[in-house]
């Protein structure tokens, strides 16, 4: 048996306070298939999926995270994954219009919350899923299409925000969203040489010499680790709250000096989501 150890050469990772909206899933169930990992036929447990989902709220509580709340609506499971609300950044949020009509009243139900919260929205103009498919890394937005957020919106958050846009193309139906292929590991905004993980063969060809050339030390998670949507973790810096059972991701970042904390979220796998799926950041 080898013990692990962070290794000696792991920068010191600092903790941030991160700001995150969530959405009690009161109303998960899955009645229709939009992504390959939802079958209406299996049974779904309502109050099981709100436990797991109290599991990791609890868990930002205790990292000391400021965890605001939207309220559910009946009629739409999955407003849990609040990650595709939206895009906040600078004050600003940036609102989803979703690819599928089951999902399309989230994009306003969201942009009430913003507006009732003080941020300044954007009705978008083009089809996007929010975080689902925007990811900060330093300056930069990552952007994924594909399968969801349509290109033109690129070009809309770029102007919006006045930042890099990368557009990464996504090729595998089970990784239809961005944040179910990387995981940001430095959310701290400016900071320098923010590294990521993720799936290779989730990218076609060109993205995939973008994120070769730049996250040359990129963790690259093992195809196991992404099939329970390891990678869709959500890290404050040094803490990473990741599927529990993505344990050789865990090995890796606890190499690298982060904190990977273990959650389990199967109960919401059937929907097709994790834990950076029930996260929408909020960056004032
Ligand atoms: N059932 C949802 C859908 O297919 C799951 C969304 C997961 N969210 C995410 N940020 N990856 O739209």
């Amino acid at each position: 048996m080898t013990l692990i150890e962070p290794s000696l050469s792991a920068p010191a990772r600092v903790a941030s306070k991160r700001t995150v909206l969530m959405c009690r899933p009161e109303f998960f169930t899955v009645v229709y298939r939009i992504n390959p990992w939802m079958d209406p036929a299996l049974p779904t447990d309502t109050s099981l999926a709100v436990r797991q989902w109290e599991t990791l709220y609890n868990t930002y509580l205790d990292l000391g995270f400021d965890v605001k709340l939207v309220d559910p609506i009946d009629g739409l499971p999955d407003m849990v994954y609040a990650a595709n609300g939206g895009f906040v950044l600078d004050g600003i949020a940036y609102g989803a219009s979703f690819t599928y009509p089951q999902r399309q009243p989230e994009g306003p139900a969201y942009m009430d919350w913003f507006g009732d919260n003080g941020f300044d929205v954007r009705v978008p103009a083009n089809i996007n899923e929010g975080e689902g498919d925007f990811l900060l890394v330093g300056d930069a937005i990552l952007a994924g299409t594909g399968f969801r957020s349509a290109s033109n919106s690129h070009e809309e958050i770029g102007e919006i925000f006045g930042r890099e846009v990368i557009t990464l193309t996504l090729i595998n139906p089970s990784f239809y969203h961005l944040d179910t292929a990387i995981a940001v590991l430095d959310p701290q905004p400016g900071f320098e040489n923010p590294n990521i993980a993720y799936l290779p063969s989730a990218f076609d060809e060109r993205s995939l010499a973008i994120l070769r050339e730049r996250y040359p030390d990129a963790i690259i998670v093992t195809e196991e680790d992404a099939s329970v949507l390891g990678l869709n973790s959500f890290s404050d810096g040094l803490n990473v709250v990741i599927a529990s059972r993505a344990t050789d991701f865990e090995r890796q970042l606890r190499e690298r000096g982060y904190n990977p904390i273990g959650v389990d979220l199967s109960e919401l796998l059937l929907g097709g989501g994790g834990v950076k799926c029930c996260t929408l950041e909020l960056r004032s």
